[in-house]
């Protein structure tokens, strides 16, 4: 194998870009040309292919988003799309490729992996909901940014003495709220993973007013429905909570990748490469107790779902009341 490409596809994740830079300067490094696809699958398809040296990923290892870029195109699950990919794979002489996205993006690398192209995922998504993997490229900056947030709504909640049902991203997990619910002392975590039952949720908030407790901060994934929505079960019950809801959307996505994500993606961008050194497609590769590894992709897939660390839902019922 000499000449490979990678694309981001999907959502974007702060780390992306240090994920791509490992890949071309590894790459190069092991001897291989690497080429840049835009747009994800959309670009793949359409020939958005070019070849990308050392001086192209300069600068690249602290933003955040995909210079890349990114594009959801569920054409690509069709027959006729995956076809098209591989026939502009070919035209280019592009032997292999490294996929950086979420579960869609996984799912188009498997159908390419299908026809016998020698495909690798690296797990890019602010959801943490890819199983083969503890952590994904993106989470850790997406819950720093929430935890951010989430400390300046409790200053403006405790002034004035209000109820702040905080709508975080994550799809159908609930990582991002379970994580930055404990990192902010929220009083409820509401996850897609755990049923909630709003008549407790009442007295819990009531309980903790009659204390003193001056603030409540509600951390509802969006999985579980929209924080417009959860506020009005809450309003419909009880008026005096001074409920106010924010929506923190796209910013989740934003921002420089931590040191932790550009550390991960730099390791899993290394060892895609290091993989298709050994001709090894097929595979994704994931953090697992702190070690790089890799797995069969369909294997990975038909497999258990990710699940959330439950654990720290207990945590915070135990924690913060
Ligand atoms: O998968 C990442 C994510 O940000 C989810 O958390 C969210 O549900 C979705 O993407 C939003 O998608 P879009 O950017 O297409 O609106």
């Amino acid at each position: 194998m000499k000449r490979i490409a990678v694309l981001t596809s999907g959502g974007d994740a702060p780390g992306m870009n240090a994920a791509i830079r490992s890949i071309v300067r590894k790459g190069i490094f092991e001897g291989f040309e690497v080429y840049g696809i835009r747009y994800g699958f959309a670009g793949l398809v359409a020939g958005d292919i070019r070849r990308l040296d050392i001086n192209d990923v300069s600068d690249k290892v602290g933003r955040g988003g995909t210079f890349l870029y990114s594009a959801r195109y569920p054409e690509f699950a069709e027959e006729e799309g995956q076809e098209k990919g591989i026939a502009q794979l070919k035209k280019f002489g592009i032997e292999g490729l490294v996929v950086i996205g979420g579960d869609g993006s996984y799912k188009g690398a498997v159908a390419l992996t299908k026809k016998g192209f020698p495909t690798i995922g690296i797990p890019g998504t602010i959801d943490n909901d890819i199983a083969g993997t503890e952590f994904t490229i993106g989470f850790d900056t997406a819950i720093n940014t929430v935890l951010e947030s989430l400390d300046r709504l409790r200053d403006t909640a405790t002034s004035h003495v209000r109820t702040f049902i905080v709508e975080v991203m994550g799809r159908n997990a609930g990582d991002i709220a379970l994580w930055t619910g404990i990192g902010s002392g929220a009083e409820q975590i509401i996850i897609p993973e755990h049923k909630f039952d709003i008549k407790k949720i009442i007295e819990e908030i009531e309980a903790g007013r009659k204390r003193g407790k001056k603030h409540t901060i509600i951390v509802l994934a969006e999985g579980v429905m929209g924080g417009h929505d959860f506020a009005k079960l809450l309003w419909d019950q009880e008026e005096n909570f001074h409920t106010r809801v924010s929506v923190l959307g796209h910013i989740q996505r934003g921002g420089a990748p931590t040191a932790r994500d550009r550390v991960i993606a730099s390791l899993m961008g290394a060892k895609a490469i290091e993989l298709l050194k050994q001709d090894i497609g097929g595979v994704c590769v994931g953090l697992k107790e702190d070690k790089i590894i890799y797995a069969d992709i369909v294997e990975t897939l038909n497999g258990p779902k990710h699940k959330p660390m439950l654990d720290l839902y207990q945590l915070n019922r135990e924690i913060s009341y």
